[in-house]
């Protein structure tokens, strides 16, 4: 589709993003960049284009970009939101069992050899049915969670920056503060985009309120929870497990202290990752370039107040 449109420079290595001063070199002279969220698309990059109008996130999230750099030189940037709600929020849910159950922990011991009989002790887990589910960020992802916990008889209850009324009438959520949510949730479950104000918003602090038994989900963005603090509790067990998609640092390095811990289950981000929605997303970032590039608004704008200036 670009190609029709445009020329096109693609990076050619699929599993390593481009270095950030190859990026440098190559933003000066182009018109768009479709990037992904390992890009870091900085003031520094922003600075150094000459020419650049739309900047394409094949991502809902966007820290990855320094949108302010972007609107002060009217330059649009794009995001995929929506195609992807239903296919992370079945990660999230892949990560609530899998924590809960233990079953990466229970796999690797069978494999391992070590499955000798059945036993009424071996690798006991939490329930889930009947259990309170805690969503910290109730938006598209949040809801969509909350909306399977239904199924499983779950209490529901989250926190986030607005009430959402007509939600909470249809699935029963509860909204409290967070000190609440991390005191009353059996599993904790983090959907809040990040940024300067959620950086950290779960530390040793508010991991020390949450119930021994309880398990802690991110499929969000890493930096959202200290992950040292994270290691240390599940640790010395003072939560029950957690279940990560995301990291402070992405790749996770190698020296890790959770990669140490069996009450951890370690996906590497790949919560949007179905056949269909990443088709999705590719054509969704395609469509905004396309569209940017034309002149026109893009369906997914991230910063409106740019088409008052460009
Ligand atoms: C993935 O993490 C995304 O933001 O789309």
């Amino acid at each position: 589709m670009l190609r029709e449109f445009a020329e096109l420079k693609l990076w050619p290595e699929p599993d390593v993003p481009p270095p950030y001063d190859v990026l440098l070199q190559e933003v000066r002279d182009v018109d768009g960049v479709v990037c992904l969220l390992t890009d870091r698309i900085d003031a520094g990059l922003i600075g150094a284009s000459r020419k650049l109008r739309v900047i394409s996130n094949v991502a809902v999230g966007y820290d990855n970009i320094d949108v302010a750099a972007a609107t002060a030189r009217s330059i649009m940037v794009c995001n995929t939101p929506g195609v992807l709600t239903e296919t992370t929020a079945d990660l999230a849910w892949a990560l609530i069992m899998a924590a809960g159950r233990r079953i990466s922990e229970a796999d690797r011991y069978l494999r391992a050899g070590r499955w000798k009989s059945w036993s009424p002790q071996l690798l006991l887990g939490q329930d889930i049915r009947g259990a309170t589910l805690g969503i910290i960020g109730f938006g598209r992802i949040g809801q969509a969670v909350g909306r399977r916990a239904k199924g499983f008889g779950m209490k529901l209850v989250y926190t986030d920056t607005e009430r959402q009324v007509e939600v909470e009438r249809e699935t029963g959520a509860e909204f409290v503060a967070l000190p609440e949510l991390l005191r009353r949730s059996d599993f904790v479950s983090i959907h809040t985009p990040l940024t300067a104000e959620t950086r950290h918003l779960i530390g040793a602090r508010e991991l020390t309120m949450m119930k021994p038994t309880a398990v802690l989900i991110n499929s969000a963005r890493g930096p959202i929870v200290d992950e040292a603090a994270l290691a240390e509790a599940l640790r010395e067990k003072r939560i029950f497990a957690a279940g990560l998609d995301v990291y402070e640092s992405e790749p996770l390095p190698q020296d890790s202290p959770l990669l140490g811990l069996e009450n951890v289950v370690l996906l590497p981000h790949i919560g949007s990752g179905s056949v269909a929605t990443r088709t999705r997303m590719a054509r969704m970032a395609v469509e905004n370039m396309i569209a940017g590039l034309k002149g026109e608004r893009p369906p997914y704008l991230v910063n409106e107040e740019v088409l008052s200036t460009c």
